[in-house]
C-alpha cells in the first residue's frame, strides 16, 4: 500500500504528460520545507508532481519521517502527487522502499554492462508490478556527481537508440532516464555552454515510440540565485544550467519527467546566506529556514513553468 492513499503510481503521471506533451517536474528533497515549498507551488500552477528521495535523502531524514512528511504533503496537494526513490542503486533499496509504500522507484544500474543492467533492472520491474509501483532505469551515463558515483566531465556516453529499445523490451520498465547531454550538479558545461543533444533524443524517440524518457540533470542554474549565494559569501564557480529552451524541445521529443534538485538547492542556499548575513544577530531558524522556503518555491515554479 503507497505510503497515502492519495499517491499515484509514476507511469499515471507521466502518460498523462505524454499525451499532453507537457514534463511533470521530479523535485528532489530532503527536509520538510523543501517538500512544503515544491507543494505549494504545485498547488499554485495547478500541476502534478512528483516528489523524490535519494538513498541519502532517505538516510538523512529516515524513513519513518519521510513518510509522515509525503503523507502531510499528499493531503495538502490539491493535484496527484507521486513519490519516487531517485537513484536506487541495488534491488535491495528499491524493495525496501516499495515495501515502505513509494509509488516508484529508479533502478540505476547504468555504470554497469548493458546485460547486467537489464538482468538487474527486470528482477525490480518483477518485484515492483506485484505493487502496482512503477519503475525506471537508465541506459547511457550522464557525467557529474550522483549519490555515491562520479563520472567525469566529458566523459559522458549517450544512450544508444537501439539499445534502449531492447533495453525496454527486455526490462518491462515504466520509463527511462537517457543521458543526452545533461548531467548533475552546478556545472553542466563549458564556458556557460551545457547542450541537450535533440538529435539523439530524437533517435531514441524514432526507435521507442511514445514511451516516457525521463530527463535528468535539468536544472537551469539560474544566475540571479547564484549571484546571491556568491555575494554573500559562497564562491559558487563555472555554474552553467540547462536552457529553457532545451528543456522545452526535449519535452516536444518524449521527455515526459525532467529532475531538478540543484536549483532548489542553489535558491535555498542564497536565501539562508542573505538572511544570514544581513541579520548577524538573528538566532530564530524560522527566520532564515522562512525565507529559504520561499526561494525554494519561487524556483520551482519558474522550472515547472518551462514544462507545461
Ligand atoms: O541525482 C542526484 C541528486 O541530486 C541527489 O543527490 O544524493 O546528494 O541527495 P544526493
Ligand atoms: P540537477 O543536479 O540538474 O538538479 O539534477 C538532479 C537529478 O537529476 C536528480 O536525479
Ligand atoms: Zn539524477
Amino acid at each position: 500500500m503507497f505510503v497515502d492513499k492519495k499517491l499515484v503510481p509514476g507511469s499515471e503521471l507521466l502518460s498523462y504528460a505524454l499525451s499532453n506533451k507537457i514534463a511533470i517536474g521530479a523535485f528532489n528533497f530532503a527536509n520538510t520545507e523543501v517538500v512544503q515549498a515544491i507543494v505549494s507551488a504545485a498547488n499554485v500552477l495547478k500541476t502534478p508532481i512528483i516528489l523524490q528521495a535519494s538513498p541519502s535523502a532517505i538516510a538523512y531524514l529516515g524513513t519513518q519521517y519521510l513518510k509522515a512528511i509525503v503523507s502531510v504533503a499528499a493531503e495538502e496537494s490539491e493535484g496527484p502527487l507521486a513519490l519516487h526513490l531517485d537513484h536506487g542503486q541495488d534491488f535491495e533499496i528499491c524493495k525496501r522502499c516499495i515495501d515502505e509504500g513509494f509509488s516508484s522507484v529508479m533502478i540505476d544500474s547504468s555504470s554497469l554492462s548493458f546485460e547486467e543492467n537489464v538482468r538487474k533492472t527486470k528482477a525490480v520491474v518483477d518485484y515492483a508490478k506485484k505493487f502496482g509501483v512503477s519503475v525506471e532505469a537508465e541506459l547511457g551515463t550522464l557525467s557529474g556527481v550522483e549519490d555515491g558515483t562520479s563520472v567525469l566531465p566529458g566523459c559522458s556516453f549517450y544512450t544508444n537508440p537501439d539499445e534502449a529499445l531492447e533495453f525496454i523490451e527486455r526490462t518491462g520498465i515504466d520509463s527511462l532516464a537517457v543521458a543526452v547531454g545533461t548531467s548533475h550538479g552546478s556545472s553542466k558545461g563549458k564556458n556557460g555552454n551545457a547542450k541537450i543533444s535533440i538529435e539523439r533524443l530524437r533517435e531514441i524517440r524514432k526507435k521507442v515510440g511514445n514511451f516516457p524518457l525521463v530527463l535528468h540533470g535539468a536544472s537551469s542554474v539560474y544566475q540571479d540565485f547564484v549571484d546571491v549565494c556568491n555575494k554573500y559569501g559562497a564562491n559558487l564557480k563555472d555554474t552553467c544550467g540547462i536552457s529553457d529552451n532545451d528543456i522545452r524541445e526535449a519535452i516536444q521529443n518524449g521527455v515526459a519527467k525532467v529532475n531538478v534538485d540543484t536549483d532548489i538547492r542553489i535558491a535555498f542556499l542564497s536565501a539562508v546566506r542573505k538572511v544570514l548575513s544581513e541579520n548577524t544577530s538573528l538566532i530564530d531558524m524560522r527566520g532564515y529556514l522562512s525565507a529559504a522556503k520561499d526561494a525554494a518555491k519561487e524556483v520551482v515554479m519558474r522550472k515547472i513553468k518551462t514544462f507545461l
